[in-house]
């Protein structure tokens, strides 16, 4: 049995993604921009954050599989989806839910920067500091969090809690609480 403790409440993330948006908004004022969701897990915030975003904009999605259970990514990555249109000369940011490791998101920025965009952002709703492999940091993001799982908001435990309006940790029998 897993037990579910709120760690962001729905009125908190809106507040946050708002914030962000309005980041981006700035930052490439008078251009377009493309938001490309790394499925599953960024769909929710990417249809959050792109409502913020007062710019011309476009979606393209891309997909990995990491090779490990479902708590622990092996380390290995492999393109699932590529996306689904050129991005030369375009401003692309890149929309995550979390930055672990770094690996997943290393091996995306390092595909996606051959493919020539004009501008390369990560826009990581969460970001766990404590756990990064790999020297990569998000342009955009919404909260850093201590080193707990977490569902919720497009997050998931085995593809389950991805609809949970809020951020919540995760815990099973035999941790402690
Ligand atoms: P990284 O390659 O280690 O940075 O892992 C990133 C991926 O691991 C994310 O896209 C998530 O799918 C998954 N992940 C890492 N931490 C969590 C978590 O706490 N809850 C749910 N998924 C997570
Ligand atoms: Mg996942």
């Amino acid at each position: 049995m897993e037990r579910l403790k709120v760690l962001l409440n729905r009125e908190q993330i809106a507040k946050r993604v708002a914030e962000l948006g309005e980041q981006v908004t700035r930052d490439f004022a008078g251009e377009s921009v493309v938001l490309i969701g790394v499925l599953k897990g960024a769909t929710i915030f990417l249809s959050d954050l792109a409502r913020e975003i007062k710019l011309d904009a476009t979606f393209d999605f891309i997909a990995v599989s990491s090779y490990g259970n479902s708590r622990e990514p092996s380390g290995e990555v492999k393109l699932t989806k590529d996306v689904d249109h050129s991005m030369e000369g375009k401003n692309i940011i890149l929309v995550e839910d979390i930055l672990d490791t770094g690996v997943t998101l290393t091996y995306l920025k390092n595909l996606l920067l051959t493919r020539r965009p004009k501008a390369f952002k990560i826009a990581a709703l969460l970001d766990k500091v404590s756990r990064r492999i790999q020297p990569i940091h998000g342009d955009y993001v919404g909260f850093e969090i201590p080193n707990e799982f977490v569902v919720g908001y497009g997050l998931d435990l085995a593809e389950r809690f991805r609809n949970l309006p809020d951020i919540c940790i995760v815990e099973t029998d035999g941790e402690s609480s």
